[in-house]
């Protein structure tokens, strides 16, 4: 089997995810790590250790780097490593900035190297198999989702490069690129408006902030994140609203989501089909519950000439028969299918240097479309006084 030798830049919390994830698999071999602070380098065996990323790129056995630093430096060790010939595998976001964004792309389409972001959400089986019934159209068109998401600072003290904008961005280009990727991701369209909203607790930190964005077709998509609340309270919840499904995710790492969906019976033969889909119940749309009309109301739906039952979302008409609920539902812990969406990241990548015909699943222009909403929000949001 052909190895493959990766470097990893920036070696924090995450660096270290990546490396220990990624030891793991049988085709993968770290080979060199790099990070300016000594002590993060200690015990690390017979892999090279570089305090400058620039010796790690001479590196000539290296195939791909990994940019594992903090946001603001992705463009300069990104560019520099596709142009030392090194294929790469950038952390999101892209970069802070769209202009180092761009950058990035026209080094890759010049170096011809292969680079990728690591949009990890791309690689959870519960969204791939969320989307695929958004492709097929099992739920009818996607309308609305809600990200609402409470992370806890205690971590992060004033100092942190998380809160200083020149380095992070901001929390809608450091962190909610990966939600606003997701949208992307689910239900690609373009970008029609955006807009936003922020909260400061001091000139330093900018710890709540909202971002508003409609896309072509009509599908409004909000994220509020906040990190000002105690872990307590450390909760992400994703809400889908499709014409004919109500979807809620929880959880940063997905592992499981409630589903109520009006179904035909060939959607709902697909629906309980499913490997993730546990099955809650149904009822005959005729009889199942209809809040807009209470008892008493009156007939609760329409007949078509088929003898089939129709109703209107966002004015288009649907022929359906039940009501099904139930979850898609991932029976790993969460580490297990944190690591597997790790891993299948770089694998994606390692077959594109394989197999240039490969189609990346998160290839930098996805990268660049989720930092133009994050960008858009963010002037929003500051331009608000
Ligand atoms: N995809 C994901 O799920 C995910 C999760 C967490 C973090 N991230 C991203 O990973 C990146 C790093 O985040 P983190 O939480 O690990 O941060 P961190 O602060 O824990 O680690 C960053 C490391 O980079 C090092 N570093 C800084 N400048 C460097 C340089 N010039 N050369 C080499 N090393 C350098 C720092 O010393 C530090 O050890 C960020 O872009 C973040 O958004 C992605």
């Amino acid at each position: 089997m052909k190895k493959y030798n990766i470097g990893i830049i920036g070696y924090g919390g995450f660096g270290k995810f990546l490396h220990n994830a990624w030891s793991r698999l049988d085709n993968v071999h770290i080979t060199a790590i790099s990070d300016p602070m000594t002590d993060k380098l200690q015990g690390l065996g017979s892999i090279k250790t570089f305090t400058d990323w620039r010796d790690l790129i001479r590196d000539p056995d290296i195939t791909l780097v990994a940019i594992v630093t903090e946001p603001a430096s992705h463009e300069l060790i990104a560019t520099a490593c596709m142009e030392a010939g090194k294929h790469v595998l950038i952390e999101k976001p892209l970069a802070i900035t769209l202009s180092d964004a761009e950058k990035i792309i026209q080094v890759r389409d010049q170096t011809n190297t292969v680079a990728a972001i690591d949009f990890i959400m791309r690689f959870n089986p519960l969204m791939q198999t969320i989307r695929h019934f958004s492709q097929q159209g099992l739920f009818g068109r996607l309308r609305r989702v809600d990200v609402e998401n409470y992370a806890q600072d205690e971590q992060l003290p004033p100092e942190h490069w998380f809160w200083n904008p020149d380095r992070s961005g901001g929390i809608l280009i450091e962190h909610a690129v990966h939600f606003i990727d997701l949208v992307h991701y689910l239900a690609p369209a373009n970008v029609l408006a955006v807009n936003g909203l922020k909260h400061s607790r001091n000139p330093q930190q900018e710890d709540q902030i909202m971002a508003n964005v409609l896309y072509e077709g009509g599908l409004i998509a909000t994220h509020y994140h906040s990190f000002a609340r105690p872990g307590f309270f450390e909760t992400t919840t994703i809400k889908l609203a499709y014409d004919l499904a109500d979807i809620e995710l929880q959880g940063w790492i997905p592992l499981l989501a409630d589903v109520k969906a009006i179904v035909n019976s060939q959607n709902k033969q697909t629906l309980l089909s499913n490997p993730f889909f546990e099955y809650a119940g149904s009822v005959p749309i005729g009889q199942a519950n209809d809040e807009s009309r209470p008892a008493g109301w009156g007939g609760t739906g329409n007949l078509s000439q088929s003898g089939r039952q129709f109703i209107y979302s966002g004015g288009i008409r649907y022929e359906v028969d039940e009501v099904v609920t139930g979850v898609l539902q991932l029976s790993r812990p969460k580490q297990d299918v944190y690591t597997s969406c790790v891993q299948a990241s770089l694998l994606d990548v390692l077959k594109k240097i394989n197999d240039p015909s490969h189609p990346l699943a998160a290839g930098l222009e996805t990268g660049i479309t989720s930092l133009v909403v994050a960008v858009r929000a963010t002037e929003s949001a500051r331009s608000i006084v």
